[in-house]
Parts: structure tokens; C-alpha cells; sequence
């Protein structure tokens, strides 16, 4: 193995979780199982589905894209793999429980299921004050949607003896609080501490959780600015992560730097927040997001940002 190789696993080591690389070992765990995966258009759901279709496992695709899901479905199926498009909006219940009902009648069982669909958002929260929708967006698909597709399929889990869930939280909860993510933040923990509590419930039924506290992942969630040049797993290593979480079923999977970086999160509490807060107010918005703020509000007709600004008209 070359030098850089050798240097980009030992970085990828300590900001990401452990990856599966036992190409026999992801085999023996999929094959022939049925394996739901939100967030299949893109990135690491994307990913995530073709390896594990690759290994055996018939892939339940779900995502708002479908004519994207559709593609990806159709090149898995040429390569010789198994996989279904599904349409799942998560910030929509009525969505969600079509999903399940759709895959308890087509499939009847779900063996492993891959909670990993997410939004992230860095918005400052005077913003999101002018656009109220926000909250919503942001607790339907890292919250509530989630919520809802695990309580339509525990009974099909639990009927059928067993099952394994996988939640793609953020290694971002183990790390100090940061100003403008909140409500990725706040949703990513609050979904985290509920499927932790169900894990409790489940595991006498035969169901185990995995909590995957993924570090950087080089998709389009974070293809902008300064984000996209952290070091990170591009979305292939990525799926090698989930491959893990399902071959070993630990209750948690985490990057193996943060142990101490937790430890030194709880310690130093206090004054990273102040040193998070002072870079925050000396950063400010980026172009990025100034750019995605006013795309977001002028889809809703309020004009310009600072229009908005000024007549503080409340979007929903
Ligand atoms: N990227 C990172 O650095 C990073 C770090 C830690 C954790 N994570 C987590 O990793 C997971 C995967 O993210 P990624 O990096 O692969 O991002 P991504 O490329 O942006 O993919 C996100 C996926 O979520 C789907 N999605 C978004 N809103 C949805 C909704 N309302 N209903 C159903 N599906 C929805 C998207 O599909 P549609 O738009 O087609 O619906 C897309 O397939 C997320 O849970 C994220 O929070 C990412």
C-alpha cells in the first residue's frame, strides 16, 4: 500500500466509523434478505443499495426522486441485482404509510431496515423566523417521518421474529453544541434518543439497532464551501459503514476518534461553545447559503432577502 493510501485510511480511521471490507462477510448477511433503505436517490443511500444488491440483498428504494430512484433501479437490475423503486416523502404522513403498506404487500417482510434519508440545514436562526417551514422541513424528514416508518414496520419485525435497524444519526451529536444547525441537530438527537429507547423494547422481539454516528461524507449534503474540503468517506466507503453496522449489529458505531473528543466536548463545554460562537459571528452566512436562503424564500413570493427582512412576513 502507497504512503498516501496508507495516510488517508489512518485519517479516515479516526474521523469514520469502521467500513466493511469481508466482501463474504456483507454476502452472508444480505443475501436474500429484503432491505429497506430511505434516501436511495443520492449519496450514501445511493451507495448503500447498489453494494448490498451487489451481495445478494433485494433493495427497497425510497426517496422523493423517482425518476432518479428509477435509473439507479434499472442499473442494479441490469448488473444482475435486485432492486425496487418506492416514492416516500417523510415529511408527509400520508406518504410514509403508503410506503409501508406498499412494502408489507409486496415483500411481506423487512429484514433489515436502513434509516439514512436526511436534510441537513446551517441557517441562522433569525432566518428561519422569516420561514417558519423550516421546522417543519427539517422535523418531518430527520423526525417525524422516521418515527412513523419505524411504527409501521416494528409489527411486520416483530411478526416475522427479528430484524435489524439501522439509524444514520450524525457524529455532530457527540460534539459541542453549534450555532445556526439547530434544528439538523435538534432532530437528528431527538430521533436518535427515541430509537435508542425502542432498541430497549425491540431486542426482546428478536430486533436490534444500530445508532451510526457517521462522521464526513463527501455527497451533495455538504458539496459546498469549506464543508466540501473536509477529509471525509466519499459515499461508496460510506455504504461500507452501513455494510458494517449490518454485519456486526453493534448497538453503536461511531468514528474511533470520538471517544475523546466526547470526553473533551462534556469538559470543555463552556468555552468551545464561546469559541464556536465567536468564529460563528466572524464567519457569518456563506455565499452558499445566502444563495440557498433566497432561492428558499423566493419560491414562496416574498422577494428579495432583504424585502424579507424588513416586512417580516412570516412563510409557511
Ligand atoms: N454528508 C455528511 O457529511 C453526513 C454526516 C453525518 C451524517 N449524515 C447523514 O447521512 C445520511 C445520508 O446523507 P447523504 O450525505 O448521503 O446526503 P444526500 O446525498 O443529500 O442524500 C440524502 C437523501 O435523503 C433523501 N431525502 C431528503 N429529504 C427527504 C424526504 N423528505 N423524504 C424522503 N427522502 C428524503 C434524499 O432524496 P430525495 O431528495 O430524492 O428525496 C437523498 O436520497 C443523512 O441522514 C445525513 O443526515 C451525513
Amino acid at each position: 500500500m502507497s504512503d498516501s493510501r496508507r495516510g488517508e485510511r489512518m485519517v479516515l480511521q479516526v474521523i469514520g466509523p469502521s467500513m466493511e471490507r469481508n466482501t463474504a462477510r456483507i454476502r452472508r448477511a444480505v443475501d436474500g434478505k429484503v432491505v429497506v433503505i430511505t434516501g436511495a436517490s443520492y449519496g450514501q443511500g445511493e451507495a448503500t443499495a447498489r453494494l448490498l444488491a451487489a451481495h445478494g440483498a433485494t433493495v427497497v428504494m425510497a426517496a422523493r426522486t423517482v425518476d432518479r430512484l428509477s435509473e439507479i433501479v434499472d442499473q442494479i437490475n441490469a448488473a444482475g441485482g435486485t432492486a425496487h423503486a418506492y416514492a416516500l416523502d417523510l415529511g408527509d404522513p400520508d406518504s410514509v404509510e403508503l410506503f409501508a403498506s406498499a412494502v408489507d404487500a409486496d415483500f411481506g417482510r423487512v429484514d433489515v431496515l436502513v434509516h439514512n434519508a436526511g436534510k441537513s440545514l446551517r441557517r441562522s436562526v433569525f432566518r428561519s423566523a422569516l420561514r417558519m417551514q423550516d421546522m417543519d422541513v427539517m422535523l418531518g424528514v430527520n423526525l417525524l417521518g422516521p418515527m412513523r416508518l419505524t411504527l409501521a414496520l416494528l409489527p411486520i419485525m416483530k411478526a416475522q421474529g427479528g430484524a435489524h435497524i439501522v439509524n444514520v444519526a450524525t457524529a455532530g451529536l457527540q460534539m459541542p453544541n453549534a450555532p445556526r444547525w439547530g434544528f439538523y441537530i435538534a432532530s437528528k438527537a431527538a430521533f436518535d434518543r427515541w430509537i435508542r429507547g425502542v432498541a430497549m423494547e425491540a431486542r426482546p422481539h428478536g430486533i436490534t439497532v444500530t445508532s451510526l454516528y457517521a462522521g464526513h461524507i463527501k455527497s451533495r449534503m455538504v458539496a459546498t464551501g469549506w464543508v466540501s474540503a473536509m477529509p471525509g468517506h466519499t459515499p461508496a466507503q460510506a455504504a461500507g459503514v452501513v455494510a458494517y453496522a449490518i454485519t456486526h449489529r453493534p448497538r453503536v458505531l461511531q468514528p474511533h476518534g470520538f471517544g475523546l473528543l466526547k470526553l473533551v466536548s462534556v469538559a470543555f463545554e463552556a468555552p468551545l461553545e464561546a469559541m464556536l460562537g465567536r468564529f460563528d459571528r466572524r464567519a457569518g452566512e456563506t455565499p452558499a447559503s445566502d444563495a440557498a436562503f433566497a432561492a428558499a424564500m423566493a419560491k414562496r413570493g416574498v422577494g428579495t432577502l432583504a424585502d424579507s427582512g424588513r416586512n417580516g412576513k412570516v412563510v409557511r
